[in-house]
């Protein structure tokens, strides 16, 4: 038998220490199908005292992960620590450079530097593998990097983040609102104390930009992506949505256009009858369209210790099955230097239906009003229906929108004019209605 794979574990926490229990607890199985033994040889983290719940006795422990990285006793790295700066980064780099294939399920990282890194493991001829990166226990970059072969990516588009699917459930099949579905999920762990990265698409948005270069070939632009969270959503966008056949969900959609690739994150209507619709809770899942395969969507668990560390595994399993000497595939599915330039195409160019909920003052020719700031920008409604607000029926009504496809443009003006006309006693709500099978 080959000799054994030696692993070093960069972060103890939620993903580190499953990684470390299910080598330990799947050795066996392992072996078996790698071939080899896969020993954990060398740990890192902060606090060395701190219980993992899992022995780690046998395994070197390391203060400093950088001098893991370098460490004689470690073939992989497995970087489990987080950031897209500080100890991450260094590690990372330092494992590359001494040669040490890597293992990282760090976003944030791959969205900053990923191909600045990338560029480093192809010249050392290692592997940088960041399965557990997108979609947690998915096997998304997987099949983007490897099984699509020939395949011309035209859209691909999902929800990544767990946290803001579960609040959007929890609103549409309990009528609560946003605050308390938020609470709710930082009360059982789904949310972060500060829930801003994951509510506002931060989170989603660098999982995007790393689908966006498997997709197209591009360079990783996590800066240039169009994004809104879901703080403004509010029940009655939810109650709307349902009675006209649609559901909310956070997307982050990368799609090639005429004008250059549309990278966006924002709440997205999408049919009650499509697939992604019927979408729950914390899972996550990615729809990935091709001309040669049509539309492929894969959806699993996207987070939590054992999802993500079943990722982790798969990737440290590929490199002990790996053959030394053997030229591995590039990060991320071409090589790094022949990525090309992101070409962003505008947000304001961006095509298709769009749903929009105005409050407006109860007075005649208001809706006459709307209906011409429409018409004057060229848009088509495919509905429009006015109902009074709850309980002040005499002040205030509701009008919903929906328009054919048309453009951002068209429809910002049109809700600027009809802001500037003074009709609205609330802010406008926009929201884009996505095309799902
Ligand atoms: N949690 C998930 O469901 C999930 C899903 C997909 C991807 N990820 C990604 O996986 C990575 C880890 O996430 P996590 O949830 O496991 O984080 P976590 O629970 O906060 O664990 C982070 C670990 O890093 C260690 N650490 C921090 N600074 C260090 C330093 N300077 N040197 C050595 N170790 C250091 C911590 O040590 P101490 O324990 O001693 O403080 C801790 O063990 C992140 O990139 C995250 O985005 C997580």
């Amino acid at each position: 038998m080959a000799e054994a794979l030696r692993v070093g574990i960069a972060g103890l926490g939620t993903v580190g220490a499953s990684v470390a229990r299910v080598l330990r607890d799947k050795a066996a199985e392992l072996t078996r199908q790698c071939g080899r033994d896969v020993i954990v040889t060398a740990v890192s983290a902060r606090d060395q005292k701190r219980d993992r719940g899992v022995d780690l006795s046998s395994a070197k422990w390391f203060d400093d992960p950088v001098k893991m990285a370098q460490a004689a006793e470690i073939d992989v790295f497995v970087e489990l620590i987080g950031g897209d700066e500080g100890p991450a980064r260094s590690s990372v780099k330092a494992a590359l450079e001494a040669g040490r294939h890597v293992v990282t399920a760090n976003k944030a990282l791959l969205a900053k530097h990923g191909v600045a890194l990338a560029e480093i493991a192809e010249k050392k001829g290692v592997l940088l593998n960041y399965e557990a990166a997108v979609a947690g226990g998915i096997p998304v970059i997987k099949t983007m990097r490897e099984a699509m072969a020939g395949n011309s990516v035209t859209r691909v588009f999902g929800i990544l983040n767990g946290t803001c699917n579960y609040i959007l459930t929890r609103m549409e099949a309990e009528g609560i609102s946003f605050d308390a579905c938020l609470k709710d999920a930082q009360r059982l762990g789904y949310a972060e104390a500060d829930p801003t990265f994951d509510i506002e698409g931060q989170d989603t948005a660098h999982k995007l930009s790393i689908l966006t270069s498997l997709a197209f070939g591009t360079r990783i632009a996590a800066n240039d992506i169009y994004m809104e969270g879901i703080s403004n959503i509010t029940q009655a966008d939810i109650r709307a949505a349902g009675d006209l056949g649609y559901r909310i969900k956070l997307l982050g959609v990368a799609q090639r256009t005429e004008s250059g690739i549309e990278q966006r994150v924002h709440p997205t209507m999408v049919p009650t009858a499509s697939v992604i619709a019927q979408v729950h809770g914390v899972t996550n899942a990615v729809a990935i369209e091709t001309d040669i395969l049509g539309e492929l969507l894969l959806s699993g668990p996207g987070a939590g210790g054992n999802a993500t560390a079943s990722a982790v595994i798969g990737d440290i399993a590929d490199i002990a099955k790996s053959r030394p000497g053997f030229q591995h595939g590039p990060v991320f599915g071409r090589p790094a230097k022949e990525l090309k330039p992101y070409k962003k195409a505008q947000m304001r160019s961006h095509a298709g239906g769009y749903f929009i909920r105005l409050t407006v003052h109860d007075r005649i020719g208001v809706f006459a009003a709307i209906a011409k700031r429409m018409a004057d920008n060229d848009i088509s409604l495919e509905s429009i229906v006015q109902h009074a607000v709850n309980g002040e029926a005499a002040a205030q009504k509701t009008v919903i929108l929906v328009t054919h496809e048309t453009t951002e443009a068209a429809v910002r003006k049109a809700v600027d004019g009809i802001t500037k006309d003074g009709h609205l006693t609330d802010k406008p709500q926009v929201i884009r209605i996505e095309r799902a099978g």
